[in-house]
Order: structure tokens, then C-alpha cells, then sequence
């Protein structure tokens, strides 16, 4: 009995301590946790840092892998595919054209009705399907044999408002927004899967977002998506295309699809949270630069670092709030909703934190190093992307101004996705990046522009452009 009384009394006694500690170690605690908090958002922008010289690097690396892409099959981590797309459209184009567009978990099918120069697009029809899950991880055949039927019934609703003209069947482009090495302009086979899908088993996104903008802007020479996934294509020589041996195109010009996705360079500014997302993913060691940059994965690389915070600095208080432990809770336009908030208390960012991960009552300084690290995180891919940009420009040389006081070219880059369209503060860097690396006078003839919904409409154009019945019409 005495023994359990004289035990209390000790437990009472440093109860009483610990609260009178607890007040202290508080407040002292409270700026411990300050510090902790900002030592590592401080060590985040050190590790993600992108000065000039090292956007130079990786622009120069681009270049260098592009080359080595082009040179041989394999030679690079670029696939830098070969489309078989040498006829961009132009605008000139008319007739009736289908497009079927299979990239994430919808698929579209499209019509539309070409007028030529005057008319552009008369008409045209869409139509959303969504794919069940089921065929997303099944066979290639179920999942073709569903786009086949669904294709079918969209074609036998065609109205009258659409004209093919008699004899003639109808042509269809197909944006496929995955890796494909092509055989031809109408086949090719899938290298593998990416973003989520995994199935074992030919335009790709990218070339109709390039085609897209290019049937009404002629200096059209690049096309990139910033979306879930990223990628670029764009025009190159087809006698700078060592590994073509076929018969140089007419048009002297081939479009290359790089896959630039899974460009990797020791030059790239990566942290133990891009380690270990890549580790942790579908693909690990594959689409290094896709995972730095596009939407897919910035919310993901955010809910790593604030669960670090979280962690290391109490950022969110006593206890790690157990919703930021589930991968990929946090997305990326949630992450660019906190990032856009100019609300004097952050209050978008504290819904958000409340609502989405169930983090009540933030303070005004826990926002701020939410935002803080949006910043970091967004303003670091949106640098690389340009950086991409910029090896591009270089390689097919539109990276300066004419030396010799002559005309320089206007050079336009198309850029369609999600990311870039509604990320603001992600675009304006990156267009501000592009002005940085290429100074004023060559940025003067470079333009950036953003082409929405270019890859489905773009595939229906290279139909056209592609048309069997061109060459019938020219001879
Ligand atoms: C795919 C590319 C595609 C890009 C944009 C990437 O994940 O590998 O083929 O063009 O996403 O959709």
C-alpha cells in the first residue's frame, strides 16, 4: 500500500514539473520548430536551386542526348522516335476527317469538317468516353476491341452536317499519348505504358499538339505537353536524322517525337524526395525529368516535403496529421489553388489544409511555409521545362538572333496540358525562363503559346495532311 502511495506522490510531483516545464519547453519549443522549419525549407531551395549556369547545363545536355538519340536506336535515354509525320497540315486542308485520342482514362472521338484557308474548321463534333478501369490493366485486345466498338457507333452517328464525298472512306488520326516506336505514319509499336496504365500489348499527343498549332500559325516548329504526363516533339531535318535509313521525305523535314519525359542528366536538381518518389513509383529509374516537372507528381513531391515538416518540425503541431501520409492525396491543382492564394491570411491555403487533410487551425506562418514550398517545387519544374525548351531551340539553332543584321525567323512553340494552362505561376516562369536563358534580342522572334486541345484536332489534321487521296489529287 505505502509503496503505492509513495509512487503517486512522485508522479504527482512531476506531473507537477512537467506542466511548469511544458510552458517553457513551449515557447521555446515553438521557435525551436520556427527554426527547424525554416532550415528546411532553406535546404529545399538550395537542393532545388536552377541559377542560370545550371539551366545552361541542362539545356546543353538536351542538346547533347538529342543527338545521340537521333544518331542511333537506344543511343540515348531520348528515344527521339521517328513519326513518320512529314507533311505538318497547313491550313489548305478540306474534307471530312475523324480523330480518336487515347491518353488517360477517357478517350476521345472527334469529327471534323475542313473548309481550306477561308473556312478552317466548319464543323466539328466531339464525343467523351470513359474507359472502365478494368481494361486499363487488362489485355491491349479488350482494350481496343471497347475503343473499336465505341469508334463504330460514333461513326454511325454522323449527321448530315458532315459530307464525305462519294467513293471516298473515311480517314482517321490517332493521338495515342504514350511511347511508340512507329513503322510507318498509319503503325508502330507501344514501348510501355506510363502514367498509371499498365497493359501488355500511333500519332502521339505531342505531334498533334504540334500539328494542331501548325495548321494555323506556319512557324510552328515545337510542340510540348505540360500536363499529367510531359513530352515534346518538334520539326527536324530529316538529313540530321542518322538513324533514318529510308528515303528522305519531300518535304525534307521529319517530326520527332523525344519523348523527353525520361531525359535524365547529372545536371538536374534532384532531392531525397525526388529519390524517393521515384523509387516508390510505377517506373522507378524511368521518366526522371517527368517526374521533376509535370502534374503528376509536383502535389506528390509537395506532400513529401510538408511531411517531412511535419515530422522534423512540427509544422502542423504535436502530432503528424495521418491523411499526409497517403501518397498522392495531394494533387497538383490543389497545390496550385494554395500557391495562387492572395488572400492577406492565406485562407484558401487553410481550407485547404483543413478540408483536404484534415489540418484545422493553421496559423498564419504555417501557410506561409506551405506556399513557400508551392514555390520552390512549381518555380524549380517550370526552370527545367524551359531549360528542355531552350535545347531544343539550340539543336535546330533558332537559340539567336541573325548575326548579320538579316531577318530572324519567327519561331513559335505550342504548348498544351493541363498544367501549363492553369498553373499561371508555373507558365509566366517558364516563359520568363526561356526570356532569361535566350536574352532580350533572340526572345524578340521567339513566341510561346499556349494551344489548347490541340491533340485531338491536331490527329484529324494529319489526317488530312496525310490523306491517301492527296497524292491522287496532285498527280
Ligand atoms: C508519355 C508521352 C506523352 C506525355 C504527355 C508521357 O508520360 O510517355 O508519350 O506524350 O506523357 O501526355
Amino acid at each position: 500500500m505505502g509503496k503505492v502511495a509513495v509512487t503517486t506522490a512522485v508522479v504527482g510531483a512531476a506531473a507537477a514539473c512537467a506542466v511548469a516545464a511544458l510552458v517553457v519547453r513551449h515557447r521555446m519549443r515553438s521557435s525551436g520548430r520556427c527554426a527547424r522549419a525554416a532550415a528546411l525549407l532553406k535546404e529545399l531551395e538550395e537542393r532545388c536551386a536552377t541559377p542560370l549556369g545550371k539551366l545552361r547545363q541542362v539545356a546543353d545536355a538536351m542538346m547533347v542526348e538529342m543527338h545521340a538519340g537521333l544518331a542511333s536506336e537506344g543511343g540515348s535515354k531520348l528515344k527521339m522516335l521517328i513519326s513518320y509525320v512529314d507533311k505538318l497540315p497547313n491550313g489548305d486542308e478540306t474534307g471530312l476527317f475523324y480523330a480518336l485520342d487515347l491518353g488517360g482514362t477517357n478517350f476521345r472521338v472527334l469529327r471534323v469538317q475542313l473548309g481550306g484557308k477561308e473556312q478552317h474548321v466548319v464543323k466539328k463534333e466531339p464525343k467523351e468516353v470513359s474507359i472502365p478501369p478494368h481494361l486499363m490493366v487488362g489485355g491491349s485486345d479488350e482494350l481496343f476491341d471497347f475503343i473499336a466498338s465505341a469508334l463504330a457507333e460514333f461513326v454511325a452517328s454522323e449527321g448530315e452536317d458532315f459530307h464525305i464525298p462519294v467513293g471516298r472512306q473515311r480517314e482517321l488520326g490517332f493521338t495515342f499519348s504514350f511511347p511508340v516506336r512507329q513503322t510507318s505514319i498509319a503503325s508502330g509499336t507501344l514501348i510501355k505504358w506510363t502514367k498509371g496504365f499498365n497493359i501488355e500489348s500511333t500519332v502521339n499527343d505531342t505531334i498533334g499538339t504540334l500539328a494542331g498549332a501548325r495548321y494555323y500559325d506556319n512557324d510552328v516548329i515545337v510542340g510540348v505537353i505540360l500536363g499529367t504526363g510531359t513530352n515534346a516533339a518538334y520539326v527536324e531535318r530529316a538529313n540530321a536524322i542518322p538513324k533514318w535509313h529510308g528515303l528522305l521525305p519531300k518535304s525534307g523535314e521529319m517530326v520527332i517525337n523525344m519523348e523527353w519525359g525520361n531525359f535524365r542528366s547529372s545536371h538536374l536538381p534532384m532531392t531525397d524526395y525526388d529519390q524517393a518518389l521515384d523509387t516508390e513509383s510505377l517506373n522507378p529509374g524511368e521518366q526522371i525529368f517527368e517526374k521533376l516537372i509535370s502534374g503528376m507528381y509536383l502535389g506528390e513531391i509537395l506532400r513529401k516535403v510538408l511531411l517531412r515538416l511535419a515530422n522534423e518540425a512540427a509544422l502542423f503541431g504535436d502530432s503528424v496529421p495521418p491523411k499526409l501520409e497517403t501518397p498522392f492525396i495531394l494533387r497538383t491543382p490543389v497545390m496550385s489553388a494554395m500557391h495562387h492564394d492572395n488572400s492577406p491570411d492565406l485562407k484558401v491555403v487553410g481550407t485547404k489544409l483543413k478540408e483536404l487533410l484534415g489540418i484545422p487551425n493553421t496559423s498564419l506562418k504555417t501557410r506561409k511555409v506551405v506556399v513557400q514550398a508551392c514555390d520552390i517545387i512549381a518555380k524549380r519544374g517550370a526552370r527545367l521545362a524551359a531549360a528542355g525548351i531552350v535545347g531544343i531551340l539550340k539543336k535546330i539553332g533558332r537559340d539567336s538572333a541573325a548575326k548579320d543584321g538579316g531577318d530572324t525567323p519567327r519561331t513559335v512553340v505550342a504548348i498544351d496540358g493541363g498544367l501549363y494552362e492553369h498553373y499561371n505561376i508555373f507558365s509566366e516562369c517558364l516563359r520568363s525562363t526561356v526570356k532569361e536563358m535566350l536574352g532580350e534580342e533572340a526572345s524578340a522572334s521567339v513566341v510561346i503559346k499556349l494551344a489548347n486541345d490541340g491533340s485531338s484536332i491536331g490527329a484529324a489534321l494529319l489526317a488530312a495532311s496525310h490523306s491517301q487521296y492527296l497524292d491522287v489529287e496532285e498527280s
